[in-house]
């Protein structure tokens, strides 16, 4: 390994460090604080101040791709650049790296970030298509794969997970986070945070992870993102807050300020959020960086008057580096010298900075992420590629299947794979795709095409576009229906639809979409309606006339032979939702852990708490998902029955494989709290299990509920818990649910 040469002071540390080359930990590795402080001793304010500093890369969309400007180049060497985001590649970010060991003074490593959500190349399911497989372990490992691929070509930070709780389907990043859960949503983000950093996260396949956006970003008022958001502290703390908990307990070695205000603090200058709580009360040790330009948008917020007013609210409130406004470097130096900031707290922010620097071993070696060779061999390999379809295959939701018309048979003589997604090769990549390219994507009908035998005849029919309104092509697609045994019929939204700045104010399929579903439907031929997009939709009218119906959110690379695998029994789906889906956008806020009311919805009656013209229910629950097997559940057995706040229930219950294939279910497990100081949600996730059973096999499954899973924040938001009765439901769904009882007394 050739170390660059380093500022002299700091070249004893260095050797001593390197003579224990050994997987560093994180935090607070003693000896990476000794070369931080050795490093703060001899940093100029300038060069301090250029560590918070991150820019972005010029040239996206360029070819051969993105690099740093000249003028970037320049900073770099005079040390005004901490890290550069959206470069990528072994041969530029190698080139950029060379500009800060070589020619900056003191010779620090750049970081180089990417919103790597979804994978690097080798796109996997967006986040919430990968929520609804709700296996941790998969979605850790695909977290790894992406990590590898992004390292070998230079990337050492993702600005993810994005770990928002949404449940505005409005809002169009609900494609990035893992839905509505706290348990499931934290969970999630301790795979990826995991995933992302690894054991080590100065190995060369692990990259630092970014649990954004800090905090509440999913609560924008309308759905519009951006927006404002006002809720209760319990509501944060006890749902929106546990993911980026988590995300830190999991190491995460950065935190993405968000964009929103919560009730009037904007969060890029919200001291109690990046100080009290993130730092004070969950210890994190890493650096926040803002989101893009959040400093200066202060101003707009109202909060600032000025760029030099903005860079000193958001760096006095915790927000440690700068992502692209150039607030800190024009404004720093100034306010250090009017006193507005104070020397310690800048020489914290950079400390944090440098300890995340250290923590990836660009210490070590500043080209550990980065290499042609591994470019060459870890990218889009078929191993990559493989897990990119089990990941497809375990993300889909089965949402009907009337008459068990799935899985069809490969022996089927024809098909009609028709919609405006059935052979769209860039839709499927979702939004985020980082390096994806449509030339990668398996679509629709050629996963199909893959699956059956040559001597099926497969009729294809695009019907209509996405969003147009030219109806021409729905005759054909009636035609194509009408010569076939069978219909594939793919419809949705485009990747665009969903992700940043890509709310909307229905949910209704786009275009004239739902024309061509009904007139593919008249054909009365049996119809497999499968959704591609990046929230769930209203689909009442769909889930009432068509047989089956597959959510299949966008799933990368491999989605045609992902949805094939189901299609024809390859694979038996095992996905759950991990959100609500509504009948209609009337009914948003929709959750399923929402509170009783003084007068619960009863649609008989009218003075209770619902819509007129609607059901109460939604459409599919929360935790729904089908299976081409059935499973059985037996009552729930709780012991012991009373526990005290220290003590832990066992929750029992027999599951059973009753139908005729192998199958794997997530046995979920639901609290009440059936009385409590403040009222409590319906009920709430707790825990879930994933079994497979083979047919006419049942299982015992097991739960632990400790009585700490039932802390809940007191009517003098004290964090507790209360004596009293509690419901358990067990079941596979969050609607469908064998109950039993327990009592917590006082220790
Ligand atoms: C703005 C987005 O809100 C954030 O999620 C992303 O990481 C940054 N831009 C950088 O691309």
């Amino acid at each position: 390994m050739t170390r660059p040469p380093l500022f002299p002071a700091l070249i004893i540390l260095l050797t001593a460090h390197s003579l224990f080359a050994q997987p560093r930990h994180w935090p607070g590795d003693a000896r990476g604080e000794r070369l931080i402080d050795s490093l703060i001793r001899v940093m100029t304010i300038d060069e301090k101040v250029g560590q918070l500093v991150q820019y972005t890369a010029k040239g996206r969309d360029s070819l051969p791709g993105p690099s740093v400007s000249a003028e970037q180049g320049e900073l770099i060497a005079r040390g005004r650049i901490g890290g550069i985001f959206n470069l990528w590649g072994a041969t530029a970010t190698r080139a950029a790296q060379k500009i800060a060991v070589e020619r900056s003074r003191l010779k620090i490593p750049l970081l180089f970030g990417l919103d790597v959500i979804h994978g690097y190349r080798t796109t996997f399911p967006i986040p919430l298509a990968e929520a609804s497989s709700w296996d941790t372990a998969m979605v850790e490992q695909d977290a790894r794969v992406a990590a590898a691929e992004a390292a070998a070509s230079g990337v050492n930070w993702t600005f993810a997970p994005m770990v928002d709780i949404a449940r505005d389907p409005r809002w169009g990043r609900i494609a990035e986070g893992s839905g509505e859960d706290p348990l499931l949503g934290s969970l999630m983000a301790a795979a990826r945070v995991r995933g992302f950093q690894g054991g080590d996260p100065a190995s060369y396949v692990s990259i630092a992870a970014c649990a954004k956006h800090f905090a509440a970003y999913g609560g924008a008022e309308g759905g519009r993102d951006y927006n404002t958001v006002d809720m209760s502290e319990r509501t944060l703390r006890e749902v929106y807050l546990p993911p980026y908990k988590a995300a830190v307990d999991a190491g995460a070695l950065t935190v993405m300020s968000s964009f929103n205000e919560i009730g009037g603090v904007p969060a890029t200058g919200n001291h109690a959020l990046l100080t009290g709580i993130l730092r004070n009360e969950w210890g994190f040790r890493g650096f926040v960086v803002s989101d893009w330009m959040a400093i200066t948008e202060l101003i707009p917020h109202g909060v600032a008057r000025d760029t030099l007013a903005a860079a000193a609210l958001a760096f006095n409130a915790g927000t440690d580096a700068d992502m692209e406004s150039g607030a800190y470097r024009l404004f720093l130096p100034r306010l250090l010298r009017e006193g507005k900031v104070t020397s310690p707290l800048l020489d914290e922010g950079v400390r944090r900075l440098l300890r995340v620097k250290f923590a990836l071993g660009l210490f070590d070696d500043p080209y550990r992420h980065s290499s042609l060779e591994l470019e060459r061999s870890t990218i889009l390999s078929p191993d990559n590629i493989a897990r990119a379809r089990d990941a497809g295959r375990r993300s889909i939701v089965l949402l009907k299947n009337a008459g068990g018309l799935l899985p069809l048979s490969k022996n089927i003589r024809s098909v009609a794979v028709i919609g405006p997604l059935a052979d769209d090769r860039a839709d499927p990549l979702g939004p985020w795709d980082a390096l994806g390219r449509p030339e990668d994507v398996v679509t629709l009908l050629e996963g199909i095409r893959n699956a059956v035998p040559s001597s099926t005849r497969l009729l294809y029919a695009r019907g209509c576009t996405i969003e147009g309104a030219d109806r021409s092509g729905i005759a054909l697609a009636v035609e194509a229906a009408n010569d076939a045994d069978a219909v594939v019929l793919a419809v949705g939204e485009s990747s665009a639809m969903s992700g940043e700045a890509a709310s909307r104010s229905t949910l209704d399929l786009p275009g004239i979409q739902n024309a061509l579903v009904e007139a593919v439907a008249s054909t009365g031929k049996p119809v497999v309606l499968v959704l591609m997009n990046g929230r769930p939709l209203s689909i009442a009218w769909a889930e009432a006339h068509i047989p089956a119906i597959m959510e299949t959110w966008f799933l990368g690379v491999q989605t045609g032979n992902a949805i094939a695998d189901l299609l024809f029994g390859d694979y038996n789906p095992s996905g759950k939702l991990p959100l609500t889906f509504l009948r209609t956008v009337g009914q948003v806020p929709f959750y399923y852990n929402h509170k009783n009311t003084g007068r619960p919805p009863v649609d008989t009656s009218k003075f209770t708490s619902r819509y007129s013209d609607l059901p109460s229910s939604p459409l599919f629950p929360f935790g729904y998902g089908l299976s081409y097997t059935t499973f059985d559940y037996g009552s729930v057995t709780l012991s012991p029955e009373v526990i005290d706040t220290a003590g832990t229930v066992a929750v029992d219950v027999r599951v059973k494989n009753t139908g005729t294939r192998r199958g794997e279910e997530v046995v979920q497990l639901y609290v009440r709290q059936d009385v409590g100081s403040v009222t409590r949600p319906v009920r709430e996730l707790k825990g879930f299990q994933r079994i497979i059973l083979a047919p006419g096999e049942s299982r015992r499954v097991e739960f632990s509920l400790p009585a700490r899973d039932l802390l809940m924040y007191d009517d003098s938001m004290r964090r507790v818990v209360e004596p009293g009765t509690f419901t358990v439901y067990v079941g596979t769904n969050s609607r469908d649910v064998t109950e039993g009882h327990f009592k917590v007394r006082e220790r």
